[in-house]
């Protein structure tokens, strides 16, 4: 037996923490879980036209994305929760802001995964602005990378966001190897 659903949940489904400035320079950040990669350069992400982030974007064509993880859960949410129309969350989180090299928008310290994003679509669809950007660079903290030197996923401890329920969860460590587990199939 299976059962239908009207509202969607989707999984894993990522939580995004979306870094911009104003136009006083003052940097911001938003909770984002409706975002995504769109090919292999480019990210995608829906957000209401009514947050400060969208006025930024708009004015700077230009966002961060850093992944948010275990040890900023109370950060990450609070940012999904207050406005940068009423107070700086960056000061009120702790958090430490430094722009980026690539593009008009800031890197936090405190996240150690973040994308630098240039945008080059922005249109509204369906009630939200949908904003497709160019990643011009990916920023990984040292503290993550393993031995290969590559992001080790299991040190990032990335949260995932469990809509049906309004949760945060962590992903589980590795289990196959992807384009090859399949292989036993196509013979
Ligand atoms: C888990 C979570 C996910 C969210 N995802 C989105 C989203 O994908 N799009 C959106 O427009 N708002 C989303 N929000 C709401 C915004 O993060 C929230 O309204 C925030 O206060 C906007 O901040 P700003 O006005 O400083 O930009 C989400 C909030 C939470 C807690």
């Amino acid at each position: 037996m299976r059962k239908d659903f009207s509202d969607m949940a989707f999984y894993p489904q990522p939580v995004l923490v979306i870094g911009t400035y104003d136009e006083n320079g003052i940097p911001n950040a938003m909770n984002v879980g409706w975002g995504g990669m769109c090919g292999g350069k480019y990210v995608n992400i829906n957000i209401s036209r009514r947050h400060k982030t969208t006025d930024n974007i708009f004015l700077k064509k230009a966002f961060t994305m850093s992944f948010a993880d275990q040890a900023h859960l109370v950060e990450a949410d609070y940012f999904g929760l207050a406005t940068g129309f009423d107070e700086n969350k960056i000061e009120k989180a702790g958090f430490h802001a430094r722009k980026s090299d690539f593009v008009d928008a800031p890197l936090f310290d405190e996240l150690p995964l973040t994308l630098e994003c240039q945008v080059v679509e922005m249109e509204e669809k369906r009630g939200l602005i949908c904003i497709v950007a160019e990643v011009l660079n990916m920023s990984a903290d040292e503290s993550i990378l393993g031995d290969d030197g590559l992001v080790d996923a299991d040190k990032l401890h990335a949260l995932s966001f469990d809509r049906a329920r309004k949760l945060y969860r962590t992903l589980g460590g590795v289990v196959g190897k992807a384009y090859h587990d399949g292989q036993q199939l196509m013979k």
